[in-house]
């Protein structure tokens, strides 16, 4: 099987520098969320981790939610086609929603679901996502907290998977061709 570490390329962010950037975009957000009730909603599953950091450093008083959604993409990418396979479980009108996400790559996924919660009555939906490629925009969405905006490969670690592995790693790092069968 071999150790998770020997399948990764290189590292992007270590633990380290992932807690400090985390630090400083929990008191940017505190700043702005103080005074606004809001409901974290974090996208299951890639953003558990990035979650249970995020809302640690950001003191506001508020509460969690959890949403599952799959895109039917393949192992790498997300197709258009959003379905939302677990909803979350209290109304959302008139409150101030920050969504938390691993990573913004196409678009699809949050500009489905800011929709989303929108029509379900929410006054306001922030977002809030780790990393962000934008070189692989496809919808006009912008995050408005990001913690690091990365080149186009593929990354795994720190809540990112690939077929559901690596999510364990406490790193950030992009995985080796090899694995996932590039050249
Ligand atoms: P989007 O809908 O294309 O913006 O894709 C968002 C989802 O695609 C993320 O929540 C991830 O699950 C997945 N994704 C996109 N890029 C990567 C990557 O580099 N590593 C791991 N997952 C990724
Ligand atoms: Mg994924």
């Amino acid at each position: 099987m071999g150790t998770m570490d020997q399948d990764i390329l290189r590292v992007l962010y270590t633990q380290e520098e992932i807690a400090a950037r985390i630090k400083v975009l929990g008191e940017e957000m505190y700043a702005d969320l103080r005074e606004k009730d809001p409901l974290f909603i974090s996208v299951l599953r890639g953003a558990f981790i990035f979650m249970a950091d995020i809302v640690r450093s950001c003191p506001v008083k508020s509460d969690v939610e959890f949403i599952a959604v799959s895109s039917y993409g393949n192992a790498m990418s997300s197709s258009g086609a959003v379905q939302i396979t677990r909803d979350i479980q209290q109304d959302i009108t008139g409150r101030h929603l920050v969504v938390i996400e691993d990573i913004l790559d196409s678009g699809n996924t949050l500009s489905y679901l800011k929709q989303y919660f929108l029509a379900k009555g929410a006054a306001e939906v922030s977002i809030c996502t780790l990393l962000d490629k934008p070189s692989r925009r496809t919808k006009a969405i912008q995050a408005n907290y990001t913690g690091f905006t990365v080149p186009d490969e593929f990354v795994v670690g720190y809540g990112l998977d690939y077929c559901q592995k690596y999510r364990n790693l406490p790193y950030i790092g992009v995985l080796k061709p090899e694995v996932y069968g590039g050249e």
